[in-house]
């Protein structure tokens, strides 16, 4: 690269800006709804000691690859590997995921967005009709909303690490909190939250069965942005001072903080809805949840707060999930753009620019793929089911190649790259780390069990995903 590389320009804007990737859509919905069914205060239990004894090694293996060579995914494997052939395949790995992620993401961000247009301008009562989700998104709205969130990621990607990814992390994250908190407040006002608080909370260590050990791993995964890149090309713009385990540390705390005070909004925003609900009545996606279900509860809350009210609480809502789903887009989709920079030498606005046309392309391609274009719509079937494009790429891309990724990077860090070169780059700028039980943990982890565990999910993804036999839950 001919240029110096672009750098965060602080630690609080590194942390933000990974822990705006790691907070999403999988924080502020899919958790509290996995917690909820999944044995309450046990599933939290069990979650937060997979973030912490499991994908924050993973994550330190990320970012000290990235810091260590100041080079994209693909770049940082050929750089470490001498150039191995082999170890390219995971580099390119770590490029495609992230960019096929983005695709799915983005649409469902697209989604949102018309969502919160509908609910700040009225329509909350459309929105709650149970037709209404698969109408909009076979309607010619959404490429209009298509272009505008495509139009505001450009925008803030187009200015780079420090004007656009951090200072954008550094306004959405806080009001990100901020609204997050006080749609806890306002939901636990309303009657029978408790209820939902006490369904939450309870632990009920009978619902932990093998499949629900593995749905909470692999949240885990998901929500801290592993497996795609992200940690590494993030990694790759801080310096040798900044303090690789602290933040680290950091940004698993901030996402599991997230996820927990998501649950306090959304399960007593439920039970004040219907204190008698079960939780299998509880929708079975994060996407059904909330574009179906929870536009009817704002909608209900007008009993007591009024339609104008209702509507104001459902607009926060759908803005704190646009934002935390923008940090994330950006993050992901940075991958790809810097892979093109310093590899292919291209300039931020030419790698933007190509991989933005790509994206547009695939994201139209899936959301053409909900019954607008058959083709599409019934793309493959396997193990007994029809799939769109959609259901495909996120199969294929979010379910099975993700953990395979993080087996990759475990096995690299410790046996190519090697475990005295990982210890050494976490121990830069982290005053203590050295000889600590922690870098033992680390190094033992990374080098046994957490790969390992990896295998188990991808073998059994496969299995369960392509040939209709679970060998796990
Ligand atoms: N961590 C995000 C979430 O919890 C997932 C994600 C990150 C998705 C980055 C895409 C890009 O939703």
């Amino acid at each position: 690269m001919g240029a110096s590389r672009e750098q965060f320009g602080s630690r609080l804007g590194f942390i933000l800006a990974a822990a705006g990737s790691a907070v999403g859509i999988g924080n502020l919905v899919g958790f509290p709804v996995g917690a909820a069914k999944n044995g309450g205060g046990a599933f939290l239990f069990m979650y937060a000691i997979f973030v912490f004894f499991i994908c924050l090694p993973v994550m330190l293996a990320e970012m000290s690859v990235g810091r260590n060579t100041q080079k994209d995914p693909l770049g940082a494997y050929s750089m470490l590997s001498q150039r191995s052939s082999k170890w390219s395949i995971a580099g390119w790995l770590s490029i495609i995921t992230p960019f096929m992620i983005a695709v799915f993401y983005s649409v469902i961000t697209v989604w949102i967005l018309g969502y919160l247009v509908g609910a700040a301008t009225g329509d909350l009562e459309a929105l709650a009709n149970p037709d209404y989700f698969g109408e909009f998104i076979n309607s010619s709205q959404i490429f209009v909303y298509m272009i505008v969130v495509l139009a505001i990621m450009y925008l803030i990607l187009q200015g780079g690490v420090k004007q656009g990814i951090e200072k954008a992390a550094k306004l959405m994250m806080p009001a990100l909190f901020f609204m997050l908190i006080g749609m806890v407040i306002f939901v636990l006002m309303q009657d029978n939250a408790m209820a939902g608080v006490k369904f939450y909370l309870i632990p009920d260590f009978s619902k932990i069965d093998s499949g629900v050990v593995n749905g909470a791993l692999s949240q885990a995964f998901f929500s801290l942005s592993l497996g795609m890149g992200i940690m590494i090309t993030y990694g790759s713009y801080i310096n040798k001072k900044a303090d690789i385990p602290g933040s680290a540390k950091l940004v698993a705390l901030t996402d599991t903080a997230v996820a927990f005070t998501a649950g306090l909004m959304i399960l007593p925003a439920i039970y004040s809805f219907n204190p008698n609900i079960q939780p299998d009545e509880l929708s079975e996606s994060s996407v059904g949840l909330i574009f179906t279900f929870l536009p009817k509860i704002f909608l209900a809350l007008q009993t007591s707060v009024g339609f104008v009210g209702a509507s104001i609480a459902a607009s926060v809502f759908f803005l704190l999930v646009f934002f935390a789903a923008i940090t994330s887009l950006v993050s992901i989709f940075e991958v790809p753009v810097a892979a093109l920079m310093s590899e292919k030498r291209m300039s931020r606005q030419r790698a933007l620019l190509l991989c933005g046309l790509l994206l547009i392309i695939l994201s139209l391609m899936c959301a053409v793929s909900f019954g607008m274009i058959d083709f599409l719509t019934g793309f493959m079937s396997y193990a007994g089911a029809e799939k769109s494009f959609f259901d495909v790429v996120i199969d294929v891309f979010y379910e099975t190649i993700l953990p395979l990724n993080g087996l990759l990077i475990c096995l690299f860090v410790s046996y190519r790259w090697k475990k005295h070169n990982l210890s050494q780059e976490l121990a830069a700028g982290s005053e203590g780390y050295s000889a600590s039980l922690f870098e033992k943990y680390v190094n033992v982890s990374v080098g046994t069990f957490i790969p390992i565990i990896l295998l188990v999910i991808f073998i059994n993804t496969v299995t369960t995903k392509y040939f209709g036999v679970a060998l796990i839950g």
